[in-house]
């Protein structure tokens, strides 16, 4: 009960997903599993034709595969986004493509760990800027003009966390995050022209591999990764720049106000 009122669904028929994507180029990163996976599949459904990306290669061929059996053209890189050349390749690669509908920044990763555990871990902090924000800007830049052809859309999965008073612990995920943010508002405003729009999902907690490592949160309410896929593609086919759950467009404006409590106990009990 509490799932459904905390967590509605945006559930979208098969004949809509078809009517909006069936023959579409999509690219998606973080695709081999969890919130991306469950795209790539909905995706392959509606007829999308698919450029999948991650690292774990026969996850990917695996959905190529059945993008093939249904008809679908799909062909997928596995490359660690990460990696500053390979990237740089990937983009070389991309760039070929004349027309792409939606770019998908979804590959993501997460780590908490506290600032004075972090003095000797400098790489926490490149690998979740490289990740969830250098491939969101490489990887745009290189589809900008196939994007532009379309009027595309590039939806970036981001976490609602950045919405609220800064949680100990998070530093590296949530700076890396809140840079894609302003990135993508910024890259709206400015890619406007060329009639590309971003669009933001604040993504609540999803059941996912990156999530379930954390106990607390493995029993708590959340949203399933298929679940979460439908809220990207709801984002995609709306008009709206972003998307959080009801309850955070209540909850956002309240912790602000009482962010100096917030910190008072951030300081004191963690
Ligand atoms: N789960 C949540 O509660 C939650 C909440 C808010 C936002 N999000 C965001 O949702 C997005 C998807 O996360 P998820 O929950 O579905 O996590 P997940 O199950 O761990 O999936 C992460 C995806 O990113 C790919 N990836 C990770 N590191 C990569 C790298 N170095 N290079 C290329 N691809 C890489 C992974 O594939 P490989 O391992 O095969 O490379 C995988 O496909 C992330 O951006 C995350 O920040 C998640």
């Amino acid at each position: 009960m509490l799932k459904r009122i905390l967590y509605p669904k945006h559930r979208i028929g098969l004949e809509t997903l078809k009517k909006n994507f069936e023959g579409k180029m999509v690219v998606i990163t973080g695709a081999s599993r969890g919130i991306g996976y469950e795209l790539a599949k909905t995706l392959i459904a509606a007829k999308a034709n698919l450029f999948l990306i991650a690292r774990s290669e026969n996850e990917l061929i695996s959905l190529c595969e059945k993008a093939h059996e249904s008809g679908c053209l799909a062909t997928y890189k596995a490359i660690d986004l990460r990696d500053r050349d390979a990237l740089d390749q990937l983009c070389i690669e991309l760039r070929q493509i004349i027309q792409v509908d939606y770019l998908f920044v979804n590959a993501g990763k997460s780590i908490h760990r506290k600032l004075l555990d972090s003095i000797d871990r400098l790489h926490d902090f490149d690998r979740t800027m490289d990740l969830n924000f250098r491939s969101l800007v490489a990887l745009s830049f290189a589809l900008q003009p196939s994007l532009k052809s379309t009027k595309g859309k590039i939806i970036y999965t981001s976490s609602i966390s950045t919405l609220y008073p800064s949680a100990p612990g998070w530093a590296a995920y949530h700076a890396s995050k809140e840079a894609a943010n302003v990135w993508c508002r910024t890259a709206d405003a400015e890619f406007a022209t060329l009639g590309i729009k971003l669009k933001i999902a604040y993504m609540p907690l999803v059941h996912t591999a990156m999530s379930d490592v954390n106990e607390v949160y493995k029993n708590m309410p959340a949203y399933s990764a298929k679940e979460a896929a439908d809220i990207l593609i709801y984002l995609a086919l709306n008009s709206r720049h972003s998307y959080m759950p009801w309850w955070a467009r209540i909850s956002t404006p309240i912790a602000y106000l009482i962010s100096p409590i917030i910190r008072f106990v951030y300081r004191h009990l963690f």
